[in-house]
């Protein structure tokens, strides 16, 4: 299983990158709220392959986030703010990635519980970056 799961979430590393707009971006973070709530119904329905179909968009959406940059152009201070965006960014991608493989894995083995506090360890995550970035 857990072979099966990784080979899933290595696809959407190798995508190519071009410049990431604001458009991708509210794009992405739709396919995610959608996965998200098709993996918690999944929980409610008790149906893996829900649970499986949503962690891996999740996991492969998630890779491609980057945070807004518009002061790109100003100086030393304004980099210094993004540099933290960004390596915060990365921090969450990472955490967001593995919770979602481990929530897959869990569940897959009858750790239900195990399963449901990764999915919440990435909503938390979700809010987390949405409260830093966007003040929500
Ligand atoms: C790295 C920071 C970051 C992370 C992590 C993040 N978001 Fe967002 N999210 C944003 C930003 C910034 C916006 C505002 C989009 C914009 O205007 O560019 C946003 C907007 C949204 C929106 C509103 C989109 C719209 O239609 O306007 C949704 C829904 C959303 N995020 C869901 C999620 C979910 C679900 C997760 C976790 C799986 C998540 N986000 C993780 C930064 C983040």
């Amino acid at each position: 299983m857990r072979k099966i799961t990784f080979s899933l979430l290595l696809v959407g590393a190798t995508m190519i990158a071009k410049p990431y707009t604001q458009e991708d971006r509210i794009k992405d973070m739709q396919t995610m709220a959608n996965a998200m709530q098709n993996i918690q119904n999944g929980f409610f329905y008790n149906n893996f392959d829900m649970i499986k179909l949503g962690g891996v968009t999740v996991a492969e959406t998630i890779e491609k986030i980057e945070p807004p940059l518009s002061e790109k152009e100003e100086k030393d201070a304004m980099a210094r703010i993004m540099n933290a965006r960004v390596s915060m960014t990365n921090k969450i991608k990472h955490k967001v990635k593995r919770n979602m493989e481990r929530m897959i894995d869990e569940f897959a083995d009858g750790d239900k519980v195990g399963a449901l506090t990764n999915f919440m360890n990435v909503t938390r995550q979700c809010m987390n970056c949405h409260k830093k970035l966007r003040k929500w």
